[in-house]
């Protein structure tokens, strides 16, 4: 989802009489550039809610925040799962993160035109229209299901993710003046090695 490029912050110095909270080494994925079949095929529902699609949802928050992103489906890392995540903040408000199983819209009103950006799409972006509210339905990590709104931004976030699972990218929803000249510019670049 698009990139969110705004200056980190500086780090302050570490206080030393604060607890230690223990920090997990997380994985850090490589992000599935355009042009991987796996982009473009629906990924498989999950049946399974346990410690190792925890583990992979962190991972995949970690994979995103490396990224600079607000939002990362787990076919971009060359997993055909229907999982994704989503923080709006890039990690800013740990209350923020959002984590999607299983997630289909089922409602969607108004429409907002902005541009938008994929991590599997470096370099390239494009002016969509997704609807300016939408809720959605989805399981979280533990199976249960819930209803979450999105205005806006997350609007926007949540509708791209879930596009990513049913194998569907923002290139699609562009003119096919404008896909077939980002598609052109892929295609140089490969041959360039540099893709
Ligand atoms: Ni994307």
């Amino acid at each position: 989802m698009p990139d969110r490029s705004t200056s980190s912050e500086p780090t302050e110095t570490p206080v030393t009489s604060a607890p230690e909270t223990p920090t997990v080494a997380r994985k850090i994925y490589p992000i599935v550039k355009y042009g991987d079949p796996v982009l473009e095929k629906p990924a498989k529902p999950i049946a399974k809610f346990d410690a190792e699609l925890e583990e992979l949802a962190e991972d995949m928050f970690a994979t995103m925040y490396g990224a600079q992103g607000i939002g990362l489906a787990a076919p971009q890392i060359g997993k055909s799962i229907r999982i994704a995540v989503v923080d709006v903040t890039s990690g800013k408000n740990p209350e923020a993160k959002i984590v999607l199983v299983n997630p289909e819209v089922t409602h969607g009103e108004g429409e907002k035109r902005e541009e938008e950006g994929c991590l599997s799409i470096p370099g390239f972006r494009g002016y969509v229209i997704r609807p300016h509210f939408v809720t959605v339905k989805a399981q979280n990590l533990k199976g249960e299901w819930f209803e979450i709104r999105g205005e806006d931004l997350l609007a926007r976030a949540f509708c791209h993710e879930i596009d990513h699972l049913n194998g569907i990218l923002f290139l699609q929803h562009l003119s096919m003046l404008k896909r077939d000249l980002i598609k052109r510019k892929i295609k140089k670049l490969k041959k360039q090695g540099e893709w």
